[in-house]
């Protein structure tokens, strides 16, 4: 194939979410929040959570092979492994050597990569050039976090706002228009307005940052919120500019889902239509890196998405990274 026309396709997606089901009402026991409040600050009514013997790699393969599935190829087409994930299983090896070794892929190279709730589009990006400059042909990109194992349930304003889960597609070499294009960006600036103080190198566990709750999601939520939704639609607008495509042109946006505010702040602002927007916040919650890839899939299986449709796609966290693309499907 002649590497100036090749493009990357999705040719299979899937997604897990853990079977249990922790509802506003159940955090109502928990901390002083209100179902109402909850609801009306971001949109969310519930959320998953993974039993204590779970792990983000458990959600990651349970997701890659129902993408396999779809794509219908054997494990060993599969050329790369890259996984976004904040919660990896362990500080190293990578979850990603370990998704490989549980589905049994032989000739991959994997690696995980850290660019928070933006990790899919990261992925996307790093597959994308790969296939397209002929180095690969296949590749298996995930975003899979285990959030609710590292949240301080004493924090009403955090605690509340995600869930786990898990999202992968297959993207292989095609001549046909896939990934159009993808945007990415980052400022290090914003670094602890979300961040997990403790477990790295700067602070490792000790007996201190386990008695003040070092070991979880610390977030300024007020100000993400308003860095959010300029970023993402300085972003959004910039990546339809630069392709000279009309918001009017796209067939669905599929945000990441962190707040149905910012999502809706967004949408007005980029003008985009209401019908056209695909929200699944108030299933799931925040499940970071791996909220794109589920909502794909939920409205692909749904027959909301379908072959040849246009997708925006953005996202926005941790680091700060923020992220977009324009794809065919
Ligand atoms: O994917 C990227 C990561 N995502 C994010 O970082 C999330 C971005 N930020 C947000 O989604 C919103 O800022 C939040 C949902 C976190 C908070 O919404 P907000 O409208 O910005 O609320 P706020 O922080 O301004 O708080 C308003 C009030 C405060 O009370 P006072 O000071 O007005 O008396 C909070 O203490 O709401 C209170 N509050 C709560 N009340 C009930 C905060 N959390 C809760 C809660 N239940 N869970």
């Amino acid at each position: 194939m002649n590497t100036e026309n090749i493009f990357s396709k999705i040719i299979g997606i899937g997604s897990f979410a853990p079977e249990e089901k922790l509802t506003n009402e159940d955090l109502e026991k928990i901390v002083n929040t209100s179902d109402e409040w909850i609801q009306k600050r971001t949109g969310i009514k519930e959320r998953r959570r993974v039993s204590k013997d779970m792990a983000t790699s458990d959600l990651a393969v349970e997701a890659a092979k129902s993408a396999i599935n779809m794509a219908n190829i054997n494990v060993n087409e599969i050329d790369t492994v890259i996984l976004g994930t904040a919660f990896p299983d362990y500080m190293f090896p990578s979850t990603a050597c370990l998704v490989q070794k549980k589905l049994d892929i032989k000739n991959a190279f994997a690696y995980d990569l850290n660019a928070g709730c933006t990790g899919f589009i990261y992925g996307l990006m790093q597959a994308d050039s790969f296939i397209k400059s002929g180095k690969i042909k296949t590749a298996l990109v995930i975003g899979a976090e285990v959030i609710t194992k590292f949240l301080n349930w004493q924090d009403r304003t955090s605690c509340v706002l995600f869930g786990d889960g898990a999202g992968a597609v297959i993207l292989q070499a095609n001549n046909k228009p896939g990934i159009i294009d993808i945007r990415l960006k980052s400022d290090g600036s914003f670094a602890d307005l979300l961040y997990m103080p403790a477990g790295g190198s700067k602070l490792p566990a000790s007996f201190d940052t386990v008695t003040n709750n070092l070991h979880t999601v610390h977030l300024k939520g007020k100000e993400v919120f308003k860095i959010a939704v300029n970023s993402l639609y300085d972003l959004a607008s910039e990546l339809l500019e630069k392709n000279n495509i009309k918001s009017s042109e796209i067939d669905f946006f599929i945000p990441h889902q962190a707040n149905k505010r910012i999502i809706n702040a967004v949408v007005e602002k980029l003008g985009l239509n209401n019908n056209k927007v695909f929200i699944n916040i108030h299933k799931y919650g925040n499940t970071s890196a791996a909220s794109i890839p589920i909502a794909i899939d939920e409205a692909y299986k749904n027959n909301i998405l379908k072959q040849g449709h246009k997708i925006l796609i953005t996202a926005f966290g941790a680091g700060f990274t923020w992220g977009g693309a324009i794809i065919e499907l």
